[in-house]
């Protein structure tokens, strides 16, 4: 074929492939240029999964019957005029290219009053074809109707899923564009049903109403604010306590100056700054709003406008997991609150309150506590001559309560070798003593980090680990962390690493698998890990293979110490892996429970 210049009708086309991949997307066009008409209201009416019918209707300012034929043009925009105004925006579309793609693949009506205008005025495209201008009625704002998606482009309608699951996709995009702006009302229906109804909210904090429109009173239940500010960028929302922890990472919302993006450096700060108290496997839940100088952000890096890229990803990386991580550290036992879904709650028998407490299943966790310490070593770890560390802790002063008030009480009995029963002003405390004995230790143990290099054994045969080849030549380029904690560890081939040496405190552990998943995570995090990340999760992995396990006998002391380190310990709400490390009964839900005083 001789090389030649395609017809303007396809090259439309090819560039509509690119914006709109399915009925969703077009919504998400059509929402945004509402958004950036100032809207204060947005209806959206689809039939069969979009297919059919999409109807997007707004308030906004509208446009003039003389701009309709230019709106509908490739390239032509009202939000940027020149490349000062690339570098800085502020609106959510700035390509000029969304109606056009659209009127290319479907049959497209815009209708629009503008504020100024005394009537109504509309336009039609049908798979590209312009008709004139002619008026219409229509009140203040905007419609734009989209009919036939893909009627004209047979392949790409082939990928379109059934009616149930794009109207689907259309149901968590308009949840996520109604998270972004919570001061305007959204509406979604499908066919003759409400899908979402988020009328503006009228209470003083619009956001945390919002959140509960969207998202549920039970999952809002368990998120605490975020509200960190550095310079010119600010970090602002909510995120869910460890104990609310997800299978999935279905609940999570990233929105930068107001615009929602899927980011793989935003991702992976939370997940960082969750880290100690969420284990592998679990997501956290959260809505993150992140606002900085357009300048420093480049919103131009993605076809569909759902990644950005950050002028310093470095700080802002480090910013948001700094604040993450801040924010969780403030989970510790005090008056009033328990990490455990109220257990007066889970008596009662609400389904929801009983999903959050619901135990995570974590294969690690299993084992018994003290064979790791059952082999030879080189340098016999430090820990491995009082494991538990209580029986010193009993004779060493105890950390100064705040006001002599004790949050977690004073330790009653043992449970069945489990929990502890304690008694405090409001009422019984509950405390799993492994959860929060690994808590205690944990953090015991990142604090006393840098003392020395950590023990290490030896290996006679070196364990082979087959990764992938660029996962072989990260470790290569950055091996302190792995020598910090005891590893040496070199590569035997393009996908193979040996292990010559391990920390000997993991030797008898499934320490390939451990090796592996660390490498993964660091993968993951794209080379924008912290350092302690890694050494953190041998900490991790130690603390939980120290820490008292179930059916040891202690003494009322000791279990007063652990209750009174707990108490002084950063995140001591939940153990490494995300679960509640204790819970409360106040005398109030005793009483309730006993139908006392009615
Ligand atoms: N609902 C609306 N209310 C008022 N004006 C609108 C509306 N929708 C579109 N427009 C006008 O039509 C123009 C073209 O819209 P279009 O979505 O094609 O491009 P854009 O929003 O400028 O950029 P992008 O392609 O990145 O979305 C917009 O710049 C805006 O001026
Ligand atoms: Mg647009």
């Amino acid at each position: 074929m001789p090389i030649r210049i395609l017809p303007n009708e396809l090259i439309d086309q090819i560039a509509a492939g690119e914006v709109i991949e399915r009925p969703a997307s077009v919504i998400k066009e059509l929402v945004e240029n509402s958004l950036d008409a100032g809207a204060h209201r947005i209806e959206v009416d689809v039939e069969r999964g979009g297919i059919g019918l999409m109807r997007v209707r707004d308030d906004g300012k509208g446009i003039s019957p003389e701009e309709l034929p230019i709106a509908i043009c490739r390239h032509a925009t009202s939000k940027i005029a020149d490349l000062d105004d690339l570098a800085a925006i502020t609106t959510l579309g700035f390509r000029g290219e969304a109606l056009p793609s659209i009127g290319s693949v479907s049959s497209l009506r815009l209708i629009s009053h503008p504020t100024d205008a005394d009537h109504a005025s509309e336009i039609t495209v049908d798979g590209g074809a312009t008709s004139s201008v002619r008026p219409a009625a229509h009140p203040l704002g905007t419609t734009v109707e989209v009919r036939d998606l893909f009627f004209n482009i047979p392949a790409r309608r082939k990928f379109v899923r059934s009616a149930p699951t794009e109207t689907g996709h259309i149901a968590r995009l308009l949840e996520r564009l109604a998270l972004s702006r919570p001061d305007v009302s959204f509406r979604l229906r499908s066919g003759d049903r409400v899908l979402l109804d988020a009328p503006a909210p009228t209470s003083d904090s619009p956001g945390e109403e919002r959140l509960a429109q969207v998202l549920g009173k039970d999952l809002f239940a368990s998120f605490i604010p975020v509200d960190h500010t550095s310079g010119s960028v600010q970090l602002t929302g909510w995120i869910a306590l460890p104990t609310a922890s997800r299978a999935q990472p279905d609940q999570q919302f990233w929105f930068v100056n107001g615009r929602s993006v899927r980011d793989k450096l935003l991702a992976s700060a939370v997940r960082l700054g969750y880290r100690d108290v969420l284990y592998h496997g679990r997501h956290a839940a959260y809505v993150l709003h992140l606002s900085l100088d357009p300048q420093l952000v480049d919103v131009n890096a993605h076809p569909a406008k759902l990644e950005v890229r950050f002028r310093d990803s470095h700080q802002i990386h480090e910013f948001i997991f700094r604040a993450i991580e801040r924010t969780l550290a403030a989970t510790r036992p005090e008056a009033g609150a328990t990490p455990a879904a109220s257990a007066q709650s889970v008596f009662a028998g609400t389904a929801a309150a009983q999903a959050w407490s619901r135990p995570i299943p974590v294969s690690s966790d299993s084992g018994s506590a003290s064979h790791a310490f059952h082999f030879h070593t080189e340098q016999a770890p430090v820990l491995s001559r009082d494991p538990w560390m209580l029986a010193r802790a009993v004779s060493e002063p105890l950390p100064p309560a705040a006001n002599g008030h004790l949050p977690l009480g004073v330790a009653l009995a043992q449970l069945h070798g489990i929990y502890i029963l304690a008694q405090s002003d409001e009422g019984l405390i509950l405390v799993d003593m492994h959860a929060g004995h690994e808590r205690v230790l944990y953090e015991k143990l990142k604090a006393d980090r840098g003392v020395g290099p950590a023990a290490s054994q030896l290996l006679l045969e070196p364990l082979i680990v087959t990764v992938k080849p660029h996962e072989v030549d990260a470790v290569l380029e950055d091996p302190a962390p792995w020598e910090h904690a005891g590893f040496e560890i070199d590569s035997v081939g393009p996908s193979s690493l040996a292990l010559r040496r391990v920390p000997a405190l993991l030797a008898n552990e499934r320490v390939t698998d451990i090796v592996k998943s660390v490498i993964e995570d660091l993968a993951r995090e794209d080379g924008l890990h912290h350092l302690d990340a890694a050494a953190d999760r041998f900490l991790g992995t130690l603390a939980c293979r120290t820490a008292i396990h179930a059916r040891r006998r202690l003494t009322l002391p000791e279990m007063d110490a652990l209750l009174r380190q707990m108490e002084a310990t950063d995140r001591a709400n939940q153990c490494n892996h995300g679960r509640p490390t204790w819970t409360r009964l106040t005398l109030g839900e005793l009483d309730q429970l006993f139908l006392r005083g009615r």
